[in-house]
């Protein structure tokens, strides 16, 4: 089995390729640029494939505010080209998308199934919402997973770090914090978020999934806990999101289910603080 991994480079990418099964086969934007579609079929029969996955994405949250055309052109446009050139060779297509797929429900209190109705609330999550639909429209047998809060020990590919790193270095130069209290969502490790995708994978499953760390807190909580575990105590401050004053607006709400995962006999990931705890230890350990 071959499998192509987009996005190699990327944090999730960077832990996913390890632990596939068979030949696996990085890519880079150097192969495949997700924007520039004319080519991406033909690369795809190239390439020889059995399965593709795609970690690449338009990741800039709140740049897409501004520019709404270059988000759609990787993530709805390039995934399309994706999508239709896996079903024209034959290639098992899986495809990453977010949680900020939701958030239009500001009463919403309960963990979201996958047959929710979404309703973003940002340019990027209509972009990762449209690039779902045209996923599984041109590639009928996809698998397509919402994830949220990813961290990872490589960093984002596109951005750099993490939030963990960036809470763990403001508060290392002694300056005060001052961290959203009113987004509750899922941090999720990509070492665990990988190893659901692999088990996705292995069964042979088709549709949309939620995979994400287990539980849910809000940004503020998740530094509280950062904090704890690292033995620190900094200057830190809840504010709400009109006061952190991004230019794309969040979900107030937007924690996945993953019930349907067990669904099909793949192991739910751990809660988010166990994962947490985790990677504390590892990044302790490359020091
Ligand atoms: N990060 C999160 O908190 C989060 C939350 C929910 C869902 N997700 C989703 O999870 C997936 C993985 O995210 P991640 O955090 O691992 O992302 P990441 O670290 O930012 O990596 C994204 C990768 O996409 C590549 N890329 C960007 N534009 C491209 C293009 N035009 N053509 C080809 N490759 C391109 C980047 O390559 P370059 O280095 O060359 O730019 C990078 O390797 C994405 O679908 C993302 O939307 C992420």
């Amino acid at each position: 089995m071959r499998i192509g991994v987009l996005g190699a480079a990327g944090q999730l990418g960077r832990d996913l390729c390890p632990i596939l099964p068979g030949e696996v086969v990085p890519l880079s934007r150097a192969e495949i640029d997700l924007s520039q579609t004319a080519t991406i079929a033909a690369t795809l029969t190239a390439l020889n494939l059995d399965i593709l996955v795609n970690c690449a994405a338009y990741n800039f949250v709140d740049k897409a505010e501004v520019e709404p055309d270059a988000a759609f052109a990787v993530n709805v446009w390039g995934v399309r080209s994706l999508a239709q050139g896996c079903s024209a060779a034959r290639i098992k297509f899986v495809h990453f998308s977010t949680d900020y797929v939701f958030g239009l429900d500001a009463t919403r209190s309960t963990p979201f199934a996958e047959d929710d109705a979404p309703g973003p609330v940002s340019v990027y999550g209509l972009s990762k919402l449209t690039g779902e639909y045209v996923a599984r429209t041109h590639a009928p047998d996809s698998i397509v997973i919402r994830t949220c809060g990813l961290y990872g020990i490589h960093g984002t590919g596109g951005k750099g770090g993490n939030f963990v790193e960036t809470m763990l270095r403001v508060a290392g130069q002694g300056k005060p914090l001052r961290v959203v209290a009113d987004q509750h969502c899922t941090p999720s490790y990509t070492v665990d978020v990988a190893q659901a995708t692999v088990g996705l994978i292995r069964t042979r499953a088709t549709g949309l999934f939620h995979v994400t760390n287990a539980g849910s807190c809000t940004w503020h909580e998740l530094a509280t806990e950062i904090f704890r575990l690292a033995n620190l105590k900094p200057d830190l401050t809840p504010i709400t999101s009109a006061q952190f004053g991004a230019p794309a607006r969040r979900p107030p709400y937007s924690v996945l289910s993953n019930a349907k995962l067990a669904t099909v006999g793949v192991q739910c990931p751990r809660p988010w603080s166990e994962a947490l705890a985790d990677y504390m230890t590892e990044r302790q350990g490359r020091r």
